[in-house]
């Protein structure tokens, strides 16, 4: 939306371009340090993805779906990059264009190129105040609420098992207070942030989830200790929370402070991994980028580096702000060479341990047991189902269903059960239902009717009333 296409607040605006050309040739004369300095680790990787891999890190960049097609893009960008984060295709406007209408094709471009070349993913991002679609804009209240939690299932349901980190909540502090930011999301109540991590968590298990926001890099700034709070909280609450993201977007309102490694460890001594998520520095400093990778490269629990964009020509900043690793003919820049120096120069980390040998404690040879001849079932009822409560509020609840298939698979299931006291349903994921009175039925979606022998799947509904957990059964055709 072109509203968004602005960076929401002053500071981040590309200002002062002569003080970028002094912080770009400053940014030479540091590169002139770094190659004179001795490498200490071994052989020296020569690409970014692979220099970082050497200490268990990924070096990773944001990806445009729209330029999937620019051969001179595609190449860097495979060449150098093993983590992938897709620039605008898997937001809300993006993945949820009508309300419960779920759009994937320009997200699954980016994620498909990703894997093809052996890149994992991270998805960005599922709850935020800008490029919602219009009808989640006019939203407020449990309605809005209940479409959050809608569009996080919908969509982490679709990259179930696929998705490294997940930018579960986006920006939702002030700028300058320490509280919490103004949206229609804040206005649904203060727990919305939790509300979206636990909703999160249920949907896939194998995602780490992420907090992201922009200037929470200066370890002395009010909105750093605001998310610091915020993040201590949910560890001590047990809110599933797996990492932060520091957006990293450099440039003289928002300068790189030497506190950065404070602000990076002060969030890994909470527990959470940290990541350098959509990192860019107007004008380019090569001196910043390696103190940024160093920064990172000092903490063991920082991951990895994603620079928001190849070649400067494809900065959401523009390429006068010279703000990335290649320029727009695709030539290596002063900065790239440092950070790759860089990250050749780190102790490789994990450190290797040695594997202690796994004592192989010798099965003693056995008894044959008497396979039970299984009693075919015929037809129907070769499914099973159970709900399970995820999260409930004054008047609602949103629970999982898993519908699990005997030891035959099950093509197509139906579940049924009945409301114990006049619940409703709000919103329901992955499957459809059908409602008669209090007695409901789900049948499943077009992607989740087939199940292997054994295997299970889910569904999921939002529902009004007070929380309720009754006996389902389901059958299969
Ligand atoms: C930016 C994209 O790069 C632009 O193409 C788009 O017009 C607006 O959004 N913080 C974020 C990113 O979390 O999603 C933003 O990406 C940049 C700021």
């Amino acid at each position: 939306m072109s509203t968004n296409a602005t960076p929401s607040d002053g500071r981040r605006r590309p200002r002062g371009a002569r003080r970028a050309l002094i912080a770009g040739a400053l940014g030479v004369i540091g590169l002139t340090t770094v190659l004179i300095a001795p490498g200490t680790a071994g052989a020296a990787e020569s690409t970014l993805g692979a220099a970082a891999a050497q200490s268990g890190r990924y070096f990773g960049t944001a990806i445009s779906s729209g330029k999937l097609g620019d051969s001179q893009y595609t190449t860097i960008a495979n060449r150098e990059f093993n983590m992938v984060t897709a620039e605008n295709e898997m937001k809300i406007d993006a993945t949820e264009p009508n309300q419960n209408q779920f759009n994937f094709s320009a997200g699954d471009r980016v994620y498909n190129w990703a894997v093809q070349n052996g890149k994992r993913v991270r998805g960005h991002t599922l709850a935020w105040h800008n490029q919602q679609p219009g009808w989640m804009q006019s939203m407020s209240g449990s309605n809005l609420r209940n479409a959050m939690i809608n569009h996080i299932n919908g969509v982490m349901g679709h990259y179930k098992g696929k998705i490294a980190y997940w930018d579960v909540v986006n920006e939702a502090f002030d700028d300058n207070n320490g509280g919490r930011r103004d949206s229609n999301l804040q206005r649904t109540g203060n727990d919305w942030i939790e509300v979206a991590f636990r909703t999160a968590r249920a949907a896939d298990p194998a995602a780490k989830l992420c907090y992201n926001d922009y200037n929470i890099d200066n370890w002395s700034w009010a909105k750093t200790q605001g998310v610091y709070n915020m993040v201590k909280d949910f560890k001590s609450r047990g809110v599933p929370i797996d990492c932060v993201g520091l957006q990293s977007h450099f440039n003289s309102q928002s300068a790189y402070n030497s506190n950065y490694r404070t602000t990076i460890s002060s969030f890994a001594a909470l527990g959470v991994d940290v990541a350098i998520t959509e990192l860019d520095i107007q004008g380019g400093s090569a001196q910043t980028y390696q103190s940024v990778t160093n920064d990172c490269l000092a903490v063991s629990r920082c991951v990895g580096i994603t620079v928001w964009g190849v070649r400067d020509s494809d900065s959401w900043l523009g390429a006068n702000t010279s703000p990335l690793l290649f320029d727009t003919s695709g030539n290596k820049k002063a900065a790239y060479t440092s950070v790759l120096n860089a990250l050749n120069s780190a102790t490789p980390n994990p450190t290797p341990t040695p594997t202690p040998t796994p004592t192989v404690t010798p099965t003693p040879n056995p008894t044959p047991t008497p396979t039970p001849t299984p009693t075919p079932t015929p037809g129907t009822g070769a499914c099973s189902a159970t709900l399970s409560t995820v999260s409930s509020w004054p008047g609602g609840f949103q629970t999982t269903v898993t519908v699990t298939a005997g030891s035959s698979a099950v093509n197509g299931w139906t579940v049924q059960w009945t409301w114990p006291s006049g619940q409703s349903f709000s919103s329901v994921w992955s499957g459809t239902p059908t409602v008669s009175g209090s007695n409901v039925s789900v049948k499943n979606a077009a992607y989740n009717g087939s199940i292997p022998a054994n295997g299970s799947t889910t569904f999921g509904f939002t529902a009004n009333g007070s929380a309720a957990t009754p006996t389902a059964t389901c059958t299969s055709p």
